[in-house]
């Protein structure tokens, strides 16, 4: 059974009455289920099986601390790309050892605080950052284990603003320079080669380009053995897509089977990043219909929730799924939900049918993933309130912000 249910015509989270949230902090609010990330990220940690290796959960995806904590607990490693994911993820409990930082533009302070609780990995982007990092651990007596981060040129076949494999893309440094990098690496006594790494895009629903991006790694493993450099892992980025609507995204088990095939006999630990399918599907947005205004042209069912709440149907074109949190009988009609921001592209999802009357309770699901943390305050709008829910009880995780948490560290001219 989904974590996310009806019961007597009553969507639930777990055990949990979705209104009765919305009843006691208002809406909108994000709600997410403790089980579902648990299960989502136990399929990562039985697939990668006694294989050496970790499953590194990329915290941008949902970087609550609460969320963290869950995974922490779970013995997950963490992928972060800013010392800000670094606190969240220290103070959530998750261990250093465990922890691999990614990003193209790490400055010399992010790397030394890294460097100081003394992290697993630095995934290096380009050779300018190489140099950096090889300064900044010998200013402080210590050496780095680095993975250079390759870019395969592999079509992920995703929506263009999320591929990131490809030679036009800002990201990683170009395989066919990689061997040149990686012996400049090794002649930096405080840097050490442990990896390689790439990430090719997210979201993606076939394994070819994965495995296609795989051959291509293993060949420089088998490049960089020839001239004595010995990579310890594999780091194959991001995770599976995900089911929006009618995805069908390949099993975990299969991906993993098909990468521990490919391997060989080449002793080498496997590190993935899986965001989106960990969190997405663990988490809804709950919002409510302000007012009904049908139209000539179409019919607008103005909600509470909007694009600075969850920007990615106006940044991706992006399609979640729409519940209603109480089952209605009655005839339905195709609605656009659109927010109270002022701009045309302010819509969480376009073209519904639903049964709708003012005052009615949506969920937006799929929301658990690159949703509450690219929410802005556009508009002077806080920042919904989050909450996990594990069985019958369910916890804020975050309170929604009030105006005064909005004007922060703003100040009048004298
Ligand atoms: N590792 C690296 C280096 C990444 O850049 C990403 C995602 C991941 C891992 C996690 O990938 P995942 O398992 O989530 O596919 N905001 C967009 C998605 C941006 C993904 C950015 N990088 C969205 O809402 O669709």
């Amino acid at each position: 059974m989904s974590d996310f249910h009806y019961q007597n015509g009553e969507l639930f989270a777990e055990q949990c009455s979705l209104n009765a949230i919305a009843d006691a902090l208002g809406t909108p609010c994000y709600v997410y289920s403790k089980a579902a990330f648990t299960r989502a990220y136990q399929d990562y940690a039985n697939a990668l099986g006694n294989h050496p290796g970790m499953v590194c959960y990329a915290v941008k995806a949902n970087s609550n601390i609460a969320v963290l904590q869950v995974l922490a607990k779970l013995g997950a490693g963490f992928d972060i790309v800013s010392s800000g994911e670094l606190r969240r993820v220290l103070k959530a409990g998750g261990q250093p050892n465990r922890i691999i930082f990614s990003g193209v533009g790490k400055t010399r302070e992010e790397m030394r605080e890294a460097l100081e609780v003394g992290i697993a990995c630095f995934n290096v982007e380009s050779e300018a950052e190489l140099e950096r990092l090889a300064d900044v651990a010998a200013e402080l007596g210590v050496v780095a284990s680095i993975s250079l981060r390759v870019n395969p040129d592999v079509d992920a076949k995703t929506h263009p603003y999320i591929s990131t494999g490809l030679k036009e893309n800002k990201f990683g440094i170009d395989i066919q320079r990689a061997p040149a990098v990686y012996a400049r690496a090794s002649e930096l006594a405080s840097l050490k080669v442990v990896g390689v790494d790439c990430h090719i895009g997210s979201q993606l629903t076939e394994l070819t380009p994965f495995l296609d991006a795989l051959d291509r790694l293993l060949q420089l493993v088998d490049t960089l053995a020839e001239t004595g450099i010995t990579i310890e892992h594999l780091d194959i980025g991001g995770g599976l897509g995900v089911t929006y609507r009618d995805e069908v995204p390949p099993a975990v088990a299969d991906y993993l089977t098909q990468i521990k095939a490919k391997l060989g006999d080449r002793k080498l630990a496997i590190i993935m990043e899986p965001g989106r399918s960990i969190a997405a599907n663990a988490g809804v947005m709950l919002t409510e219909v302000e007012f009904l205004k049908p139209t000539e042209h179409k019919n607008f069912a103005i909600i509470d929730g909007a694009m600075n709440d969850n920007i990615r149907p106006a940044l991706y074109q992006a399609w979640q799924d729409v519940k209603p949190l109480s089952q209605r009988e009655g005839e339905t009609q195709q609605w656009d939900l659109v927010g109270p921001v002022c701009e045309t592209g302010d819509f969480l999802a376009k073209d519904r049918a639903l049964a709708l009357q003012a005052g009615d309770r949506l969920a937006l699901m799929s929301s658990g993933a690159y949703g509450f943390v690219m929410s802005s305050n556009y508009n002077t709008r806080g920042r919904a309130a989050e909450v996990l829910v594990d069985g019958d009880k369910y916890f804020v995780v975050r309170e929604r912000e009030s105006f005064e948490d909005l004007i922060r560290g703003e100040h009048l001219l004298p």
